[in-house]
This record gives structure tokens, sequence and C-alpha cells, in this order.
């Protein structure tokens, strides 16, 4: 990871003592040099003109390329970073050109970066963020490694006019930073590393801040009649757990936001196992619970004016003596009975029971569950969006909104009667599949409504099963987990509900 200062730039020629092996400079696509670009210019006889003249390089956004050992700029190599359109030179692209450049100076093994950024401190602070998101690598157990094999660098310095202010900016951007780096650690880590306890004690972690954090057992669950939860859980020999997160930031007594999270450590697909092939993969499924954390965490690390509750269900799908079997019938806290018919089904399993305990114990102002639920929603939108379904137009529309903003986007998808005939049941009151393969993403949202208690309690339900892992780099998410949701759920608590 990457670490990031700011200081106060009254010039824009470096001082000749600084100690920093990029220096890197904005321009943007219109092909005029800002005051600071034509000063290298003419510093180093010409050679960010000549640069430009010399290939591709336009000055779109995320664009990158060095001029190696300038002369005399006494640094080993000037960086010409894109930003693109003025007009369209906002936060998001801010952000993603700080990624851009990362991976841009990772490539060319430099160490230390000096960025000047002659625009506004809100933007430095952008970069900045950008840059430091895109710097997370989880290598802890990559221990033979050789140094050239990895990340090169070490420092970016922020040059701006009004440090100070980007600090203050950038003060807000590092505990989003903290929940995103948290939820894409415990994601990242295999399942042998977190199972349903040891991610329980992360949750702990929390406390710190301020939060509550309360961890049911199997037993406590079992005297509230989780039986869709304990069902899936019940084939592994971790045991299952239910962990409550509660921040009070807001007014006393005011109902909290309520985010419930998918936690399956590990989702062999139980008795309905699945292929070999990717199996590995499954130790993401409790990317909806880390992101649920991860959210907390940064809202109680920013002091959010709000009150919040974390509701995450751990459970590990196995195989097993002890498994449940296709066909086996569970009752849910809520009452109703459910036909398991496919063990690999269990996500919304998990969600049935976390989501009626949510609505039980907090009755919250709204309630928004993240899952990796289904593989169709990745067949439906693939990795760039997640699947939005709610029984609420307005926060649907808050989410979309804040959504386009963080460049974490969804895209909605329908509820309704058809679809919900189709998980009716023979012999219970439904059953955990659609009767065939038709709208598979939707029909599991249909089984979540189920648990919601009532259209007066609005709900969001967002699949997050293409997203929250990227098997390619993306301009501020490196490859791996992305931790997607963190930053949307805090933008949009930070922009409607504070
Ligand atoms: N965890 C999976 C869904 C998933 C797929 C997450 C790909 C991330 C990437 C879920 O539990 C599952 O197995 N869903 C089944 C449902 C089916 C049996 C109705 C699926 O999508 O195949
Ligand atoms: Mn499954
Ligand atoms: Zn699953």
């Amino acid at each position: 990871m990457t670490d990031i200062s700011f200081l106060e730039h009254t010039t824009s020629l470096p001082n000749s003592k600084a100690k920093f092996d990029a220096l890197v400079v904005l321009i943007g696509d219109a092909g005029k040099l800002s005051s600071t670009a034509s000063g290298f210019d003419k510093q180093t006889g010409g050679a960010v003109k000549a640069a430009i003249a010399a290939g591709k390089f336009s000055g779109k956004k995320g664009q990158a390329i060095s001029i190696l050992a300038p002369h005399k700029l006494g640094v080993a190599r000037l960086v010409l970073l894109g930003t693109g359109k003025e007009k369209e030179f906002d936060a998001l692209v801010a952000q993603n050109i700080g990624g851009s450049l990362v991976s841009h100076l990772n490539n060319e093994g430099a160490k230390s970066a000096r960025i000047i950024v002659d625009a506004s401190a809100e933007i430095a602070a952008n970069i900045a963020y950008g840059a430091k998101l895109k710097s997370y690598n989880f290598d802890k157990y990559q221990t033979t490694k050789k140094a050239e094999e990895k990340p090169t660098l070490v420092t970016i310095e922020v040059a701006v006019k009004d440090a100070k202010t980007a600090i203050k900016h950038y003060s807000v951007f590092e505990k989003i930073i903290a929940g995103v780096f948290f939820t894409r650690d415990v994601v990242s880590e295999p399942a042998n590393i977190i199972y349903p306890e040891s991610l329980a004690e992360k949750c702990k972690e929390l406390t710190k801040l301020g939060v509550k954090v309360e961890v049911l057992t199997v037993a406590q669950m079992q005297k509230l009649g989780m039986g869709a939860l304990l069902g899936v859980g019940q084939g592994s020999v971790k045991e299952s757990k239910l962990v409550v997160m509660k921040y009070e930031g807001g007014a006393k007594g005011k109902a909290p936001l309520a985010f419930v999270g998918k936690g399956v450590t590990f989702d062999t697909g139980g008795i309905s196992i699945k292929p070999a092939n990717g199996m590995e993969e499954m130790k993401h499924d409790m990317a909806g619970a880390g992101t649920v954390i991860g959210l907390i965490k940064t809202l109680a690390g920013r002091k959010a004016k709000v009150n919040a509750v974390g509701v995450v269900g751990l459970v590990e799908n196995m195989p097993d003596g002890n498994a449940q079997r296709p066909g086996d019938v569970v009752t849910s806290m809520s009452g109703q009975t459910i036909e398991v018919l496919n063990t690999d089904a269990e996500g919304r399993l998990v969600l049935a029971d976390a989501l009626w305990y949510t609505q039980e114990k907090f009755k919250p102002a709204f309630v928004i569950d993240l899952a990796t639920l289904t593989g169709a929603i990745v067949v439906a939108l693939g990795t760039s969006r997640a699947g939005l379904f709610s029984n609420n137009d307005k926060l649907s529309e808050q989410i979309f909104a804040v959504g386009k903003k963080v460049g974490e986007e969804v895209w909605r998808l329908p509820l309704g009667e058809v679809y919900d005939k189709q998980i009716n049941s023979d012999i219970a009151d439904m059953q955990n599949i659609g009767a065939d393969r038709e709208a598979g993403s939707i029909t599991a949202a249909q089984f979540l409504q189920r648990f919601i208690k009532d259209d007066k309690t609005p709900w969001v339900h967002l699949d997050i099963a293409g997203v929250a892992w990227t098997k390619k780099t993306l301009d501020i998410v490196p490859k791996g987990a992305s931790a997607y949701g963190v930053r949307l759920l805090n933008e949009l608590v930070s922009e409607y509900y504070e």
C-alpha cells in the first residue's frame, strides 16, 4: 500500500533537495499546457511538448507517459498524467486518474512520486483517494516473491495550493479507505482462515470505534427458531454465527438504517455440490457480510450522524453426514416453512432469518441486504453492475444516483407476482429455487421478499455476485476483492440520511 501525504505548493517547480523519483504533472486533453506543465516544458528544453507530439498520449483521462531522465530536472522521470476533458474532470475522474497513476508508476518501478495538482484541493484529495484505493495489495501469503515482482511505489506526495483543505477532505476518505480495505482483507482471506467464528472475531474489532457487537451462537439462534440459517450450516464443523453490529451516531431512539449481509464463508453447494472447477472462488461468498462490516466500520470511523445496524449471517455450506438434504423442509424464524430443493441456493436461506431478525429486533427505517446470491445475475448484468431489487422507488433511485457518483453502479430488475408464484412449493410454504431456471436472480429476490414484513419498510436487495470479486484490474480496484458496496452505501448515508 502506498503512503499518501500532502504539501503546500507555492512554486510549480520542485525543490532541488526533494527526494522522489517521479514528478507528475496533469495534462488536459485540449492540447493546451497549464502554466505548471509549460514551466516544466521550458525547464526541460521542450521535452513535454515533444513527448506529446511523439506518440499516442494526448491527455485523455487516465493516460500516462514518462519522460525518463528529463533534461535539467534532477528527477528520474517526469510523468504526464491525462485528466481528459476539463468539463468532465470531476471527483470520480480524479479518483480514476489517481488509480491509473499508481498502476503506471508500479509498472515502471518508481518508488516515490510527487504530483503537482494545479486544480482544487478537492480534486487533489480525490486523486489521492483513488491512488490509495488502487494501491491495495493482499500479499501476506507471498513469502518468496522477489522485490522486482512486487509493487514498488511506496509514497505519493500531493502538492496543492490549499493543502489544508485537501487534508480535510482526505481525512474523510481515509475512513472510507479503512472500511474498504477491511472488507477487501476479509474477502481475500481463504476459507480456512475466515470462517464464521473467526469472522465474528474480526467484527469485534469494531468495538474500538464505539460499535456494539453481539455474536449469537447456534444455541441462541435455535431458541429464536432460525431453522433456515441453521440448516445451511449444519453440515459444517464450523459453528454458524449471527453478528449484530450497532452504531449509534444519530438521535437517541431514532429508527436505525439496517444493512444485512450474506456471509457464507465457503459455499461448496452442500449436497447439491458445485463442480470442482472454480469452486475456490466461493471463498468470497461472504462478500455481502464483509461489505456490511466494512460499511459499519466506515460509518463509525467517520462518526456519521446516523443510527445504523449491521447484521451478518455467517455459515459454511458443506456436504457431510449431517448436512441438509435436497427435499428437507426447514422452518424459518418467521414461521414460514421452506422446502430446500437445492442446497446450493443457500444464501437466501441465511438471509431469510437474518432479515426477519433485523426487522423484529430493530424496526429499521430501511433494510438493505447485500449478497453474492446468484450466478444468474452475472449472466444478466455482467461484472460492472450489481442487480437491485426493491419494494421502494425512492430508495432505489437514491442508490442508483450514488452508484453513478462513486462508480459502483446498480441496475434495477423487476419483482412481481408471476415470479413469486414460481417459488410456491407442493409441500411447504415455499421452495428455495424456482420451478425452472428462468429468471433465477428474480426468483431469489422474490424469496427474500417473503421475509420482508410489509411494504412500509423500504427494502433493497443488492445481488453482488458479479461485482464482489474482479478478475481484471479496474480503475481504482486491483484484481480480487473489490469491496463493492462500501463506498456506495457510505455515500447513500452521507447524501440522504445524515
Ligand atoms: N454463491 C452462489 C452464487 C454465486 C455464483 C456467487 C457466482 C458468486 C459467483 C449461490 O449460493 C449459488 O450457488 N446460487 C445458485 C442458485 C441456484 C442453485 C438456484 C446459482 O446461482 O447457481
Ligand atoms: Mn450456493
Ligand atoms: Zn452461495
